[in-house]
Order: C-alpha cells, then structure tokens, then sequence
C-alpha cells in the first residue's frame, strides 16, 4: 500500500483567514470541482489521465520488452512527452543508470539544443540504437526536427525504420502517417490523455519499462490514490481537497508563487514536472500561481535566506522522504585536528537530510510563511504512481474551482505555431508576420 501523509497545521500562516474557515469559504467550489471530475467521461478531451492508473500496461510491457533488448534507447520529445520520464528514471533507477553497465542506456532529447543532440548521437553511436519518438500532436517542431536527425544518423549506421518506436495520438499527425506507412513500432497515446497528464501512459512507461522500472507498481499506487480521493468527500480528510482550498486562498491573498522542495536528489525532476503540471494546467484569464522548483537540502544554501526573510508571497510544499533505500553513516573520527566533527559520528546522512527538511520548514513557519508538510514512507514505485496521480488530481480540481480549463493549453500552441511560421511550414504565414511584427517592437529600442 501507498503510504504517503500531508500535514497542514502550518499552511495557513499569516491569512486572515483561520483554518476553520478555510472549510467554509471553499468547500462548495471544490466539493463542485471534484464533481464535475466525476462526472466528466474519460473520453472527453483531456479527461483520459483519469481511468490510466486501472489500464491493461500488456501491450506497453511487450514492446518496452523489445526496447530493452538494444544498447541505447533516444527518446525524441518535449513537455509532457519527456518530463514525465526524466521523472520516473531520475526517481526509480540509479542515479548515475547511463554511467555504470546498464543496459540499454538511455537518452533524453528534448532541447533541439546542437550541441546535446550531437554528444547523444556520440555515446548512443556504439552498438544498436532504438529511436523513440514521443508527440501527442505528432508535430510538434523541437520533437520533429530531432526525430528527423537522429532517423538520419541511424539509417548511416545500417539500422532502419524497424528500430523506432512512435508514441502519439491513435488517429493524428505526421507520427501517426509515417507509423502507417514506415513499419516502424506504434503505440497509441490516448486521444483525450493531454502531453502533462500523460506519464501514466504509453508516452511514460514504455521506456521507463524498458529501463526495469516497475509499472505494475507505479500504477498500483496511482490506482489506490484515485480510489482515496474518490471516495472521501470531506475537506478535512481529503488533502487533495485541502490543498486546492488552501492554494485558491494564498492566490487571492496575493502568494503568487507555489515552491515545491523536495528533500530527495532524486526527485528534482519530480519538481520540474510538477511546474508544467500546474503553470500549464492554471496559467490562465489571469490567474494562476507560479510553480517554483526548489531542491532540498541544496537550496538551503542558495534560496532558504529569500525564504524565510523575503515577501510573503509564496506558498511552500516540503515533501521529505522517510527512508531513502540507501544509507551511509559518518565513520569514527579518529584525527585530533577533526575532533570538533566528533558529533557527526554515526550519523546518518539520509536521516539528516530528514532533520535539514524539517529544520527548513521550521524556519520558514517562524517566519510566518505557509508551509504544508508531504512525507513518503519511502521513494519507490507505488509511492510516486500514487504521489502523481494526487498532483494531477489536485491539479484539476485546482483548476476547475479557479473557473477555467485544466487540460488545454492555448498559450503553449501559439508559440508552437508562430515557430512553425518561422520555420517556413505552410498554412503559418500569418503567424511567421505576427512574430516578425512583436519583434520589432522588441527592437524598436535597442542600445
Ligand atoms: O502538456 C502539453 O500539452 C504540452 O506541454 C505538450 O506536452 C508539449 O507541447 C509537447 O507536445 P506534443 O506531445 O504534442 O509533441
């Protein structure tokens, strides 16, 4: 079973309003959000995140069986199609997977950045490469370009069609064509599975799989969240309910920034996913908090000071792993001139990574700050599929209480379509003068 608490004795801080009126003032809004969750079939477009966690994974498993008999895996894909899987290999494999002999090695090419894509093509040039090419839309620019390249780069090498993957939408886009007429592998992305609510399907299992994680597992505890935050209608016991009230009270009181800081270097991903989870999901009309990632215990010495002593404008989640699969304890101090670090003897690291958390957000309580507490018993598999679906279920609930669309994303297709105006694609002429004209505005002062 997943075992994962929230603690919100401190997420008030200085709002006018008590905890006790937090359940008045937004109880009806999310019991309302949560509803109309419920009610909304799986199908409809962007709904699809919610019946993942209960899917058949058979035909993901077959093919990340196929994935896992080559040297080196390129993922091609952006957003929801390539954070979800930093996060699950970061989180669940070791943290050095490409360093040591694992097999296959695994890369990420999501920045169309020259200099990563030609060092990827460098280390995945020895032995047999599989291309996998991950879009909902299957168009997006930075993915195409990229998939466009490294197919060339592998066809050089002697390898073919029959060494890709594609992951996209079942019935549109120029993934979907060049899957029909190429032979090359295909799975479906689920048509109303939006890019961000994606990594409990095909689009992030298929290599995580591939690489040995544990997908029966991440879905079992994505599936046990959903059945929690299903059934418990009260605010009080049910923290994703919570948490949207708190979030929608430090917004109109003015925090306009959600930090997340988890005590875990193998969760800085997990951070990052969940700041396109939240910034793409409720950056609209004008609302919308601004996720900020923060990583524990390093930020305490880059970010803690701005923390504790800057505005009162943010509202913080520590997530502090109980135990970390791993422990190194401080051997016996034995020289003279090291003897004022005697009282590290023995000491744990990873419990003190636990202390730093909770030292953090004391400090950040005393100074009168929000600060809501997420302890996972411990970092595997069942525990982040149930801490991902809590995220996207508290992300739609979030949203839909604050009055707008959690699953669409007009701001991100702008910009895909004025770079497909740049880049010449026809039927984007209009968007390619629209940039051109904002520019010179741009430049209309320049030194
Ligand atoms: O959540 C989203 O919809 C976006 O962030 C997409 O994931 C991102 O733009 C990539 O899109 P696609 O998977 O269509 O290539």
């Amino acid at each position: 079973m997943a075992k994962i608490s929230f603690s919100f004795g401190a997420a008030v801080g200085k709002s006018a309003l008590s905890a006790a009126a937090l359940r008045a003032e937004y109880e009806e809004r999310i019991l309302k959000a949560a509803e109309w969750l419920e009610n909304t079939p799986a199908d409809a477009s962007g709904n699809g995140w919610i019946v993942l966690p209960g899917c058949a994974a058979d035909e993901i498993k077959k093919t990340a069986e196929w994935l896992s008999g080559y040297d080196n895996i390129i993922q091609v894909g952006i957003g929801g199609s390539a954070l979800g899987n930093l996060m699950l290999n970061q989180a669940l494999t070791d943290i050095f997977y490409n360093e040591k002999e694992s097999r296959p090695k695994f890369f990420l090419a999501d920045n169309p950045d020259p200099c990563k894509a030609r060092s990827i093509m460098d280390l995945a040039g020895k032995g047999r490469t599989a291309l996998v090419g991950v879009s909902k839309s299957g168009s997006t620019a930075e993915t195409m370009t990229q998939f466009l390249w490294f197919r060339d780069e592998l066809i050089k090498k002697g390898q073919s069609d029959k060494d890709i993957l594609v992951i996209t939408d079942p019935e549109k886009g120029i993934f979907r064509a060049f899957a029909r007429s190429s032979g090359c592998r295909v799975l479906d992305l689920p048509a109303s599975v939006g890019g961000r609510y994606s990594v409990l399907s095909s689009a992030g299992l298929a290599t995580a799989a591939a690489l040995g994680i544990d997908i029966d597992s991440l879905l079992k505890g994505a599936a046990s969240m959903k059945k929690f935050l299903c059934e418990e209608k009260d605010l009080d016991k049910n923290p994703a309910f919570k948490m949207a009230a708190l979030h929608l009270l430090h917004e109109s009181e003015g925090r306009s920034m959600s930090v997340i800081m988890p005590y875990s270097s193998r969760m800085a991903y997990f951070a990052e996913w969940y700041a396109q989870l939240w910034a793409e999901s409720l950056g609209k009309n004008g609302l919308g908090t601004t996720p900020v990632r923060a990583l524990g215990a390093i930020d305490q010495h880059s970010q803690v000071q701005l923390y504790t002593e800057g505005p009162d404008d943010k509202l913080f989640t520590i997530i502090c792993i109980g135990c970390h699969g791993e422990e190194i304890t401080v051997p016996k101090v034995e020289r003279e001139e090291l003897a004022p670090l005697k009282y590290l003897e023995g000491q744990a690291l990873g419990e003190m990574l636990g202390l730093e958390a909770k030292s953090t957000a004391a400090a950040i309580v005393k100074s009168g700050k929000p600060v809501i507490w997420i302890e996972l018993e411990k970092l595997d598999a069942e525990n982040l599929g149930a801490l991902i679906f809590f995220y996207e279920y508290l992300t739609a609930i979030t949203g839909r209480a604050m009055g707008i669309d959690p699953f669409d994303q007009p701001g991100v297709e702008q910009g895909k379509k004025y770079t497909y105006g740049l880049m010449g694609r026809s039927g984007y002429e209009k968007d390619a003068c629209e940039v051109s004209r904002w520019f010179e505005k741009i430049n209309s002062d320049r030194i």
